[in-house]
């Protein structure tokens, strides 16, 4: 104990002057203050005036005796803490008992040892001391954790809000997805029958797939089925479009890149591959891929792991892999422009989607559907199709297939005055081809019809334009036949010309939108 540091208090509750002039001396020179009371009821008066350390009190007293006065002592709440020392004859083991029933902490015997006393009440305000400071202790503990606990519930409230913005921006993105790529596969022909039935039967399991059709024939919308019906719904759809990034830059892309793995790599970007963990790859236009790219693509889809670029760090997933091609990859491979090994390794089930020239049937189903969901974005009562327009686009060989279909559609709603949906330009053609057509022939003949029947919105060539009406209309056509496309092999900008940047500026200078060349 700390004598003499802090002075600790005594109150010594006896009415025998012997007793009380032994304690007073022993206390007082152990370096206690002590204060003295004769009775029970004084020594409850003066212990709630000034709460002591410890009380040494006495048995038989006049008044209240020792063991009422500690009742009333230990239901003061100041004084419940304080330890209290009963002072008993010797022989009296009844008295203790009663004493500790009291509420009494300790007991001395009567006739006093001073070593015994000191010891005692020494062991006793030790032990509040330590009480004291565990409190203290526990106080600090606890305001720490509230502290501690207000902070994380603040962060958790700034989790919860931004869990819930994102929920909300994800299902708001998740409409925006399915307006953009709905998707109900429309037709009954016989030969969409046969590759939905295909479909059905490869999604459950984990077989890379390989989509061919030519452009516009619904190869995304069937990449997206195969994943929807298929175990890993839950997972991620990743796509990329490899004939849209730039030979250079593909690799990073599919497989992501480590800070300053090249020139402009300023931070580290997470690959599709590592993306679709627990998902699929839709990788469009697999066709496109340089060859160097083609190999790495080949050890992930044996190996199913892969390094970053600039990393030597392997990332092992688990994704399936979903391809599609408008080319004849076979051919591609015999003629060294496509590895035959990845080829083999992608045509595990190959899928055909047949053109719509061979799927006539579809045709008036299609149209319909696509009119009805224009009605519904337009706000406009379109009921039915004009008979004459039904029969030109049955009869329309559509290079462009479904998406030219659509497109078409689109713009004659926009334009159909009355209830019926009518199309008064030329649609080109309408012989059937034979064969496929490539994707840049498809889009050649798309473009140019659009240039060729183009509304409004794009300029003639003759003279009086303007020069930036000029370029606008040039723009416009050249984005309707890329389909909005800017950069890669068949962008916009390898057909102007010009940098993909240079096209963005320009667009934005001549206030081109999707609206322009979308519809
Ligand atoms: N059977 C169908 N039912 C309804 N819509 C369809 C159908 N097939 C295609 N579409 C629509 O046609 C458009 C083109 O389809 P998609 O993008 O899947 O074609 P694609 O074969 O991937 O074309 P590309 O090779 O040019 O990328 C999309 O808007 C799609 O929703
Ligand atoms: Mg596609």
């Amino acid at each position: 104990m700390s004598e003499g540091v802090v002075q600790r208090s005594i109150l010594v509750v006896d009415d025998t002057p012997a007793n009380i002039g032994f304690l007073l001396e022993t206390l007082s020179q152990a370096g206690y203050r002590v204060r003295v009371a004769p009775d029970g009821e004084s020594a409850l008066e003066q212990a709630q005036y000034a709460v002591p350390d410890l009380v040494l009190l006495d048995v038989m007293m006049p008044g209240i005796d020792g063991f009422e006065t500690c009742r009333r002592m230990r239901r003061v709440p100041s004084l419940e803490p304080v330890p209290i020392i009963f002072m008993t004859a010797l022989s009296d083991a009844q008295d203790k008992v009663r004493a500790f029933g009291a509420g009494a902490n300790d007991y001395v015997t009567k006739p006093f040892q001073q070593e015994e006393v000191l010891a005692r009440v020494r062991a006793h305000l030790g032990r509040r001391e330590l009480e004291g400071k565990l409190a203290e202790a526990n106080r600090e503990l606890e305001n720490r954790v509230a502290a501690r606990t207000t902070e994380l519930r603040a962060a958790l409230a700034e989790v919860e809000l931004l869990k819930s913005r994102l929920q909300s921006e994800n299902t708001y993105l998740k409409q925006e997805i399915a307006e953009a790529h709905p998707g109900t596969i429309i037709g009954s022909s016989p030969a969409l029958r046969a590759a939905l039935r295909q479909v059905s039967l490869v999604a459950p399991t984990d077989s890379t797939v390989l989509i061919h059709g030519e452009t516009g024939t619904g190869k995304e919308l069937i990449a997206r089925a195969l994943h929807e019906q298929g175990p890993r719904r839950a997972g991620p759809l990743i796509k990329l479009n490899c004939s849209a990034i730039s030979a250079g830059l593909v690799e990073s892309e599919l497989f992501g890149h480590v800070k300053g793995a090249f020139t402009g790599a300023a931070e580290r970007r997470i690959g599709r591959f590592e993306l679709a963990d627990g998902g699929t790859l839709f990788l469009d236009e697999v066709s496109e891929l340089p060859l160097e790219t083609q190999a790495k693509l080949l050890r992930v889809l044996q190996e199913r792991e892969f390094e970053p670029v600039g990393s030597a760090k392997t990332i092992r997933v688990d994704v399936r892999v979903v391809a599609a091609t408008n080319r004849d990859l076979a051919a591609d491979s015999r003629g060294g422009r496509f590895r035959s090994d990845l080829y083999y390794r992608l045509n595990v089930f190959p899928i055909e989607l047949p053109p719509l020239r061979s799927r006539r049937d579809d045709i008036p189903v299609l149209a319909e559907h696509f009119m009805r969901r224009m009605a519904r974005k337009l706000g406009k009562p379109l009921e039915r199709i004009a008979p004459e327009t039904l029969r030109l686009l049955c009869a329309h060989s559509w290079p462009g297939n479904i998406r030219d279909l659509q497109n078409t559609i689109e713009r004659a709603a926009v334009l159909s005055p009355g209830p019926a949906l009518v199309v008064d330009w030329d649609l080109g053609p309408a012989q059937e081809r034979n064969g496929g057509l490539t994707a840049p022939e498809a889009r050649e003949a798309h473009g140019s019809r659009h240039n060729g029947t183009a509304p409004a919105q794009v300029a003639d060539t003759g003279p009086g334009q303007s020069l930036e009406s000029i370029e606008r209309g040039h723009i416009i056509g050249t984005l309707r036949q890329t389909r909005g496309v800017i950069e890669g092999p068949r962008g916009a900008a390898r057909l102007l010309d010009m940098k993909p940047s240079t096209v963005r500026f320009r667009m934005k200078k001549l206030g081109i939108s999707k609206v322009d060349y979308l519809i």
